[in-house]
C-alpha cells in the first residue's frame, strides 16, 4: 500500500483560493491514515489478474478511498453521529466548522467521479467505473443506508432490516472495491462473484465495526466510540456475544469461499482478509 499512499499525496487537490484552509482541511481527513481497507481490495484484485495496472488502478482507489472518506466527514457532523475524533484527529467540523466539514464532504464526493472520470483506462472501462461507484457509494447504497440508519435512531428495526441498512450503508461499498478492480482487469464473470463476497464482506466488517463501537475506548478505535447508542446496532439488537456468534459465523462462510478463487486471488487477497476475517477478536 506504500504506492498508494505516495499517489495520494500527489493527487489530493490543490486550489487556487483564498480561501485559508479550506486545501487543508481537504486533505487532512484523506492523509490521517484509516485502514485504506477499500483501495486495499481493489488493488489486491487488479494486482492478482493484471499487476501491470496497478499504478493506474491507484485512480480508481483512491476515487473510492475519496468518497469513503466524505462518508466519514459527514457520518460524524453534529446532524450525524455527532463524534469529535476521527482517523485519530478530530473532526473537521470541530477544527474548523460545520460549513467546512460539509463542503470538505462534498468535495471529497465529487472528486471520486473527477479522478474515475480522467483515469487512464478506455472510455468504457470508465463508465462502468462510475457506474459502480456512483450506484453503490449513492443513493442505491450507502446515502440510503444513512438516510435508514438516522431516521430509525431510537426506533428498533427488525434483523432483517438491519441487515439491509448495514448492506447499503457499508456493505455496498466494500462489495464495488473488488467489483471496480474486476472491471479494470476485464474480468466480468469475476466482477459479479466478487460482488456478491464484497457485500458478505461487507456486512461483516459493519457487524465488526458495531462490536468494536461497545469494546474499545474512542483511544484505541482512533475515533469516537461507545457511540451507538439509541442505533440500529448489531449490539444492540443482538447483544455482544450474539454480535460476536454471527461475525464468526459469517467469517467462516468467507473464509471458505475465499478458498474456492483462483489462485492468484488467493494469493493477493489472503494476508489483507485473514486480518480482517477476525478482527472482532483481535486482543487490543
Ligand atoms: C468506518 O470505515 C465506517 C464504516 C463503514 C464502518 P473504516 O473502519 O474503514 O474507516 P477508516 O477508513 O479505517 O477510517
Ligand atoms: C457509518 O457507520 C458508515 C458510513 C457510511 C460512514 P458508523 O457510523 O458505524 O461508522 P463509524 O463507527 O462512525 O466509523
Ligand atoms: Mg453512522
Ligand atoms: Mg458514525
Ligand atoms: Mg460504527
Amino acid at each position: 500500500m506504500k504506492s498508494f499512499e505516495t499517489f495520494l499525496e500527489g493527487h489530493l487537490p490543490v486550489l487556487d483560493t483564498v480561501h485559508p484552509h479550506f486545501e487543508k482541511a481537504l486533505a487532512v481527513m484523506m492523509q490521517s491514515g484509516g485502514k485504506r481497507f477499500r483501495p486495499a481490495l481493489l488493488l489486491g484484485v487488479v494486482e492478482a489478474f493484471q499487476p501491470l495496472l496497478v499504478k493506474s488502478a491507484c485512480h480508481a482507489a483512491l476515487a473510492v478511498e475519496s468518497l469513503h472518506t466524505y462518508s466519514l466527514i459527514h457520518d460524524d457532523l453534529p446532524a450525524m453521529d455527532d463524534a469529535n475524533l476521527r482517523r485519530g484527529v478530530e473532526t473537521l467540523h470541530i477544527t474548523y466548522d460545520e460549513v467546512t466539514a460539509i463542503l470538505a464532504g462534498d468535495a471529497l464526493n465529487t472528486y471520486a467521479f473527477e479522478l474515475l472520470s480522467k483515469a487512464p483506462f478506455s472510455a468504457q472501462t470508465r463508465i462502468e467505473l462510475v457506474r459502480s461507484l456512483a450506484t453503490n457509494g449513492g443513493v442505491s447504497g450507502m446515502i440510503i443506508g444513512q438516510a435508514v440508519d438516522c431516521h430509525f435512531e431510537n426506533t428498533p428495526l427488525t434483523l432483517e432490516e438491519l441487515k439491509k441498512l448495514h448492506i447499503n450503508k457499508t456493505a455496498k461499498l466494500i462489495a464495488a472495491s473488488l467489483e471496480m478492480g474486476a472491471i479494470i482487469c476485464g474480468e466480468d464473470a469475476l466482477a459479479r462473484d466478487l460482488y456478491d463476497f464484497g457485500i458478505d464482506l461487507g456486512l461483516l466488517f459493519q457487524i465488526q465495526d458495531d462490536i468494536l463501537d461497545q469494546t474499545l475506548s474512542s483511544d484505541e478505535a482512533g475515533k469516537t466510540t461507545q457511540n451507538d447508542d439509541g442505533k440500529n446496532s448489531f449490539v444492540n439488537l443482538m447483544g455482544l456475544s450474539g454480535s460476536m456468534q454471527a461475525a464468526d459465523e459469517l467469517a467462516g462462510r468467507l473464509h471458505t469461499k475465499l478458498k474456492s478463487f483462483d489462485e492468484r486471488l488467493q494469493r493477493s487477497l489472503t494476508t489483507l482478509l485473514e486480518n480482517y476475517l477476525y478482527r472482532h477478536k483481535k486482543d487490543k
